[in-house]
């Protein structure tokens, strides 16, 4: 699959998000063409490891897990906080390799060529007063043994290669834009004409190592992520349209559900901007989605349940009661 092919099937399960869908589309198609024997044999090249900048629920998860369905590459998640609380870091790396074998079915081979997503790797900093838990930048030195590649045994004593595994962090890195504005790069080139602006912008956006150090990451680690890509804040028309348009949106399986039921549930598109009103408040991207939207269903299938005779339920607004329609 090229990486306009990539897209092109994120499309059908991220909105928006652009930007962070072609870079790591890019990325993952040439981790995977590096990674084959022909390549890798004529040139040592280096892995390039991803690093997903976005606020809470703008689908940096989302996009990992569905780029790794859409590959049919084994793909685990892990939390750089819990990391950081263990007594024994070591051991919490060996689980999570462990458990990417496991999703390989076992077979270590596959899990050689997995991805492992490590989110909220901002949360890493080097904090001191810790006696006992391993501090952030232990665990950073520990992560960056196995993004650079290595050998780790498993419980099976079996050992994993990690040096063709793709790692994708992610972030929100609060303040970002703050220390961005700072540290411009190249706002003082002198212009050609030729320039095009759009490679221009993107270059001045582009987050530097030393922006990521501000977040304590240290600098082996923050070179280590060559790859920066970061996701937008959604806005309430995306938020509308994540209700509606992807395969397995909420709105879709409701749907489902009820139709599986003999039931038609119509809803008035002023409700989805009610709900991505509400959404906006809570503060946490397209997480609160769901729960809102669940709030509003768990009344219709309280009613429908004892009720067969319904055939329709329709909902005008949020702040209404739903309308049924018996046969
Ligand atoms: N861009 C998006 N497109 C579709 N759904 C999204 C998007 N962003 C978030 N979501 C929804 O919100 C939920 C949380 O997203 P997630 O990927 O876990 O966010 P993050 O990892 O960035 O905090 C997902 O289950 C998904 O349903
Ligand atoms: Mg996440």
């Amino acid at each position: 699959m090229t990486p306009s092919e990539i897209v092109k099937r994120l499309d059908q399960y991220v909105i928006g998000q652009d930007e962070a869908k072609k870079t790591l589309a890019v990325a993952v198609y040439w981790h995977f063409r590096k990674s084959d024997r022909a390549l890798a044999d004529a040139v040592e090249v280096a892995k390039s490891n991803v690093l997903l900048i976005g606020s809470t629920g703008t689908g940096k998860t989302l996009l990992c897990e569905t780029l790794s369905r859409i590959l049919g590459v084994p793909f685990v998640t892990a939390d750089a906080t819990s990391l950081a609380q263990t007594d024994y870091v070591g051991h919490e790396i060996e689980a999570i390799l462990q458990r990417l074998v496991d999703k390989a079915g076992g077979d270590v081979a596959r899990a050689q060529r997995g991805v492992v997503f490590i989110d909220e790797i901002d949360k890493l900093k080097a904090a001191s007063g810790q006696a006992r838990a391993a501090s952030g930048e232990s665990v950073q030195h520990a992560l960056l043994k196995i993004m650079e590649g290595s050998q780790v045994r498993l419980r099976s004593s079996a050992y994993i290669d990690t040096t063709h595994v793709l790692f994708i962090c992610g972030g929100a890195f609060v303040g970002l834009d703050d220390i961005l504005r700072d540290s411009q790069a190249f706002g003082f080139i002198s212009l050609s004409g030729k320039e095009s602006p759009r490679v221009l912008r993107s270059l001045n956006a582009r987050v530097k190592p030393g922006d990521l150090r501000s977040f304590g990451l240290i600098p082996e680690f923050a070179g280590r992520l060559p790859i920066i890509a970061r996701l937008d804040d959604l806005s309430k028309p995306m938020l509308v349209r994540i209700m509606l348009e992807p395969r397995d949106s909420i709105y879709n399986q409701f749907r489902a559900i009820l139709r599986s039921d003999g039931v038609e549930l119509a809803i008035d598109p002023i409700v989805f901007e009610q709900i991505a009103e509400l959404a906006l408040e809570y503060k946490a991207g397209a997480r609160s989605l769901r729960g809102i939207f669940e709030g509003l269903m768990t009344d219709v299938l309280y009613v429908l349940a004892d009720d067969p005779a319904i055939r329709r339920v329709a909902i005008g607004s949020l702040f209404e009661e739903p309308v049924y329609t018996k046969t």
